[in-house]
């Protein structure tokens, strides 16, 4: 079986892909699966062969120094004016500049030729059906969620929306847009306060990995988050913040998914942010979760209806909230392709319910191509 491994991105999570891909591609068994490494640059450039090891090459010099920058990525806030542009699509030539190397573009002939692509990309462009979309046009099965749930699982907005059409019990929310915000900041502000109060936390509405969220306790503090979200996204949402515990179960499966047993998240920060997740890599990661056995019940009952109500195929991290006080079960997200390192909490939570990595990369193959 050829097995395409896409990599890398535009997208804030570039660099967590890389790693992602770098450990699919080790555990492809070479007697099963001939794999094919394709990167994706930064800058939106596809590339194979002698490229696409140096690209993840750069995962051994990877050291995730903090949130990227927003200018440095193309997230929602870029979409639109990248459209039409030279360099915009995969297959476009991207305009030369000078001083550059030349870089492989995958032709539509190599693409063509997989049995099956992972596309272990995270976040805008990767994880929101857009290259989803391009692997339907092309006919080639791929791992993972398909193109609505991939869409739905990426903008929180419209995840809240379809959630709470399901019953499903979550966060108070609201939401902007960046237009909205700049136009009438103080009465932004005075809405988000009359309607969810403080703490409450801001995220541009299409992201992962914590990239552009704030926790925002007074007048302030919401200002400087608002500034921040509306750098990465034209779409703001806020939440009330909860004093919970976070809690994450790991889906498998098309039309009869399967929940793993849940893991409880300790974050070395205040809040599950990008450092805690993976700057100072002392974020704990419990496994079972110690959750009372109908909490634990309930949020595996919960993560297959979430991944039902947004219609997701193959896998999602399906992400919790338990009240402290209470031991109340919320519904944060769900992420459509999470985090895949040997040490990422989706492997690890299969492997608690019994199937290792290798196994899981072989059922998820399955899955694409059944
Ligand atoms: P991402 O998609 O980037 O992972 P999340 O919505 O999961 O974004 O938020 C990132 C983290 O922020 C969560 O893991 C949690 O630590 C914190 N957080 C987000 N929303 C809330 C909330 N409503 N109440 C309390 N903490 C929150
Ligand atoms: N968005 C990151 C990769 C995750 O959810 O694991
Ligand atoms: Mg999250």
């Amino acid at each position: 079986i050829r097995v395409g491994v896409i990599f890398g991105g535009k997208s804030g999570e570039h660099e967590v892909s890389i790693l992602s891909g770098q450990s699919i591609l080790k555990a492809l068994d070479p007697e099963k699966y001939i794999a094919v490494p394709i990167g994706i640059t930064r800058r939106g450039e596809w590339v194979v062969g002698a490229e696409a090891a140096q690209v993840l090459q750069e995962a051994a010099q990877i050291q995730l120094g903090g949130p990227p920058e927003p200018s440095s990525i193309d997230a929602g806030a870029d979409r639109d004016a990248a459209v039409g542009q030279p360099g915009a699509g995969p297959h476009a030539v991207p305009a030369s500049q000078p001083g550059e190397t030349a870089l492989t573009l995958v032709p539509p002939a190599l693409v063509e030729s997989f049995d099956v692509v992972i596309p272990v990309l995270h976040g805008p462009n990767g994880e929101d059906g857009t290259i989803q979309g391009m692997l339907e046009l092309f006919d080639i099965p791929y791992v993972g969620a398909g193109v609505l749930a991939s869409a739905v699982g990426m903008d929180k907005v419209f995840m809240k929306k379809l959630f709470a059409s399901a019953g499903l019990p979550q966060a108070a929310y609201t939401f902007y847009t960046r237009k909205t915000w700049e136009s009438d900041p103080e009465a932004v502000l005075a809405d988000v306060e009359a309607k969810l109060g403080y703490p409450c936390f801001v995220k541009p509405a299409n992201m992962g990995s914590s990239v552009g969220i704030s926790k925002a306790k007074n007048r302030t503090g919401l200002t400087a988050a608002f500034k921040l979200a509306a750098k990465y996204d034209r779409k703001i949402i806020v939440e009330e913040g909860l004093n919970v515990r976070e809690v994450e179960v790991a889906v498998l499966g098309n039309d009869e998914p399967k929940a793993s047993v849940p893991g409880e998240i300790v974050p070395s920060n205040e809040f599950y942010d990008y450092n805690a997740k993976y700057v100072t890599g002392d974020s704990a990661l419990i496994i079972p979760a110690p959750l009372p056995p109908d909490v634990t019940e309930e949020v595996r009952r919960l993560a297959v209806e979430a991944y039902r109500a947004v219609d997701c195929t193959g896998l999602a991290r399906m992400d919790f909230f338990v009240e402290r006080e209470t031991d109340r079960v919320l519904v944060n997200e769900i992420n459509t392709m999470p985090g895949f390192t040997r040490f990422s909490m989706y492997p690890k939570l299969w492997e608690a319910t019994g199937v290792s990595y290798a196994e899981l990369i072989d059922q998820l193959i399955q899955l694409a191509i059944e």
